[in-house]
């Protein structure tokens, strides 16, 4: 089985959020199951950085009406292999992947993943300039969702194609004369087809001509269904509902390990869960809060903006810290969230500590140093950091939707009898709902056996890729027949 994995972000080399830990390792664990997968990124400039020395050009490419570009075969630092499209006009740039520095979307983003798109349907169609040809197609988010629309027009065989929904609220919704920008015909300018609302959307064109759908939870596939959270693309999922899987993601459980953590400075496992201790006081210190082990800390990594529900935790914050509680929070994106969560630390000094940006390395220690992580979003495709935080020892409380029921166990008289609880649901995204779950989750802070229970419940539980990766496996069978 040869799967392209086309994709806009992968770790190590390029994140923004989530995508690019799924890449990294659902491509490792693909390759565990015997698949020949090879990812297809755009050549940013840290990514040809980092495979300088290790690449060689494959192709030119001449797919007007875009510019020239080159395709380039390239490994990672760790040897896996990688395919890159070099088009150092549209992707090297200063800024991130999707925006430019001052935060707003590049202009011509259309462009920039409609190529990305293309080569992906070129590397996927009998006219590939490479030996190897893939089985299936596997696209990720709007990004790369106009490949199967390119495929849906060209005559000769192709690869079956996999469209991945890793959020809804992000559609890659541009002006009609996209169209002609990146060279898709006029014929795919309807309903049943990239039309949407008399614009394009990249995502859509991904949801109407991939031959199958996923998405990355099970609840998360039947919520997308509906009018509150299907972002106006309920209709085309109801209809290809048959077609649509929900498979939740995994975890890197080498990276996401807090017996071996290079990132924190004091390692533990379920028997030696006082080490903890060690890494709270490091995260203390880091973000100048107070030392002290016996009031809770609650940790928070996330990108700003309003899906994640950080301003259900602003409004609630004076109520949440009279628990008493401290506050750690890591996080960048809305301007808004950024002042409301300095503002609320320089309000607190030594109760709250926040730091604006993105850090790798303080993301882990707020995993091993936090008490308990806090994920009121208000949707919630998936969620990785919920299976980080379980894994390091660290209860989550969070909003009951998508991703976070289908892989956190409440607390509830039941299941903590039961030895299985994980964490602390709440079910309506308000203030006075996530007040209420924290207040659960620090009254079993307080009860140190029964806190030990719900840490390890979480600490045993198997989140790693092995189950998921083999659901994708069986997808791509029964696609390529
Ligand atoms: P999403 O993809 O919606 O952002 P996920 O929970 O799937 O949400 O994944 C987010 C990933 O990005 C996690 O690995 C998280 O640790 C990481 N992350 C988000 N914000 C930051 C940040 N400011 N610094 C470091 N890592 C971050
Ligand atoms: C998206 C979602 C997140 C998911 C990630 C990877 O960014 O917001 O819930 O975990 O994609 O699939």
């Amino acid at each position: 089985m040869k799967v392209l994995f086309a994709t806009s972000e992968a770790t190590p080399l390029v994140k923004t959020g989530g995508l690019a830990d799924v890449a990294g390792a659902l491509r490792a664990a693909l390759v565990e199951s015997g698949v020949d997968v090879r990812l297809l990124l755009p050549g940013y400039g840290p990514v040809l950085e980092s495979i300088a020395g290790r690449s060689a050009i494959a192709a030119d490419l001449a797919l007007p009406p875009f510019p020239a570009a080159r395709l380039v075969e390239a490994s990672m630092p760790s040897g896996v292999p990688l395919l890159v499209v070099d088009c150092p006009a549209l992707f090297v740039r200063p800024g991130g992947p999707y925006q430019q520095p001052g935060g707003l979307d590049w202009p011509d983003n259309d462009i920039r993943f409609g190529l990305l798109s293309r080569v992906a349907a070129l590397l996927a169609h009998e006219s590939t300039p490479l030996p190897w040809r893939p089985d299936v197609l596997h696209c990720n988010d709007w990004q790369t969702g106009l490949a199967p629309a390119y495929l849906a027009f060209e005559l000769g065989s192709r690869a079956r194609t996999v469209m991945t929904i890793h959020n809804l609220a992000y559609q890659g919704i541009f002006l009609p004369g996209t169209l002609a920008r990146v060279g898709l015909t006029p014929a795919a300018f309807q309903p049943e087809g990239v039309e949407y609302y008399g614009n394009v959307s990249y995502l859509k064109a991904g949801l109407h001509y991939a031959d199958r759908l996923t998405t990355v939870s099970p609840t998360y596939a039947r919520e997308i269904q509906t009018e509150t959270l299907g972002f106006g693309m309920q209709g085309l999922l109801t209809r290809r509902a048959d077609e649509l899987t929900g498979i939740v993601n995994g975890i890197d459980v080498d990276v996401w390990n807090p017996a071996t953590d290079p990132l924190i400075p004091r390692r533990y496992q379920p028997d030696t869960l006082i080490r903890k201790n060690d890494d709270k006081r490091a995260l203390q210190q880091k973000l100048g809060l107070e030392a002290d082990i016996f009031t809770p800390l609650a940790g928070i990594v996330s990108r700003f903006t309003d899906q994640k529900g950080l301003d259900l935790v602003l409004e609630a914050a004076d109520r949440l810290l009279a628990l008493p509680l401290q506050l750690a929070a890591l996080g960048s994106g809305d301007p808004a969230l950024q002042d409301g969560f300095r503002a609320l630390a320089a309000r607190h000094p030594g109760q709250v500590g926040v730091q604006i940006g993105f850090d790798e390395a303080l993301s882990h220690l707020v995993e091993a140093g936090a008490d308990m992580f806090l994920m009121p979003s208000r949707f919630e495709p998936s969620g990785l950091n919920q299976m980080y935080s379980q894994r390091y020892g660290t209860p989550v409380v969070a909003h009951a939707t998508g991703g976070l029921v289908d892989t956190i166990t409440d607390h509830t008289p039941a299941t903590a009898k039961a030895g299985t609880a994980s964490g602390f649901l709440f079910r309506e995204p308000t203030a006075d709902a996530l007040f209420d779950a924290v207040e659960r989750a620090v009254t079993c802070f307080h009860v140190r056996r029964s806190w030990r229970r719900i840490q390890r419940a979480g600490m045993g539980r198997d989140f790693s890729w092995a189950s998921s990766a083999g659901q994708y496996v069986a997808l791509y069978e029964a696609l390529a027949g």
